[in-house]
């Protein structure tokens, strides 16, 4: 099921990712500041206003939910796309890889399709319900590490709103010494499809949107994983607060912001 949804979706991503380049190989495009240290650039307008043309003559009723026209604060019923034209903007920005466009598919509040094409390297991860996840058309699987002190972390650093600074530094701390170590790619999607993959054990951010986590998430638990809020329920398109893994990964991260965070900074 979904097959037209998800050629669909690789069709505007690959369109995408070819604007993206011609903006990184010419290096002349106009950056913006929507807030503080939060870019926008040319190549994201013109690759969000690529994806929606290209789903659009295909799914003319559909809805979008797509970061630079952000239309919605709750999901809507019935078919939506949520769109991420570059995930990873700063690194973009800086000629830093990774950077990704991220196309999530949901129908009445579910993902039904995924796709996040990692730009500079070319990756395509994707994954549709029920049929597991793929990259470059080879099935994926997350990582069977359930033992943290051998287990990678991914994370992203606080950015612009630094009033949770402290516990997050706090957990890194933490994490640093019971854990093979800490990543920060710098492009929340392209941490879930690593995740998905198995290069690292697992995730945790604080303030993302659901624009970040839309697309990785279908693909983390079509290749085994799970993924929660930082409360263990599931609250996290929206709720800002993200922890990705298997299991016992899932459980650990848990209980590390939970040792740091306070509960109102817990719950959404
Ligand atoms: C950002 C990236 C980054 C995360 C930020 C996001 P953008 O997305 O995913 O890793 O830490 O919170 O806003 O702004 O580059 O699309
Ligand atoms: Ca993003
Ligand atoms: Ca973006």
């Amino acid at each position: 099921m979904y097959q037209k949804e998800l050629e669909t979706a690789k069709r505007a991503a690959n369109e995408a990712a070819k604007i993206i380049r011609d903006y990184a190989e010419n290096e002349s495009f106009g950056v913006e500041l929507k807030g503080k240290n939060d870019l926008v650039t040319d190549a994201d307008l013109a690759s969000e206003k690529k994806i929606i043309e290209v789903i659009k003559t295909e799914f003319p009723e559909d809805q979008f939910l797509a970061e630079e026209s952000n239309t919605y604060t709750r999901l809507p019923d019935g078919r939506i796309w949520i769109i991420d034209p570059i995930d990873g903007t700063t690194n973009f920005a800086h000629g830093f890889a990774p950077y990704c466009v991220s196309i999530g598919f949901w129908i009445d509040g579910k993902p039904k399709a995924a796709v996040i094409l990692e730009v500079a390297h070319n990756e395509m991860f994707y994954a549709v319900e029920g049929e597991g996840a793929c990259l470059n058309g080879n099935q994926i699987h997350i990582s069977d590490e359930r033992e943290p002190s051998r287990s990678l972390v991914a994370t992203g650093f606080p950015y612009s709103m630094f009033d949770l600074v402290d516990p997050y530094l706090k957990v890194l701390k933490d994490l640093m010494q019971k854990t093979h170590g800490i990543r920060r790619a710098g492009a929340a999607s392209y941490d879930l499809c690593c995740v998905a993959a198995g290069r690292v054990e697992g995730f945790y951010e604080y303030g993302l949107s659901p624009w970040d986590v839309a697309a990785g998430a279908l693909i983390i638990q079509e290749a085994g994983g799970k993924v929660t809020d930082w409360t263990g329920s599931d609250n996290w398109l929206f709720g800002r607060r993200i922890i990705a893994g298997n299991e016992v990964m899932c459980s650990f991260l848990k209980d590390q912001v939970q040792a740091h965070f306070s509960e109102k900074d817990l719950e959404v």
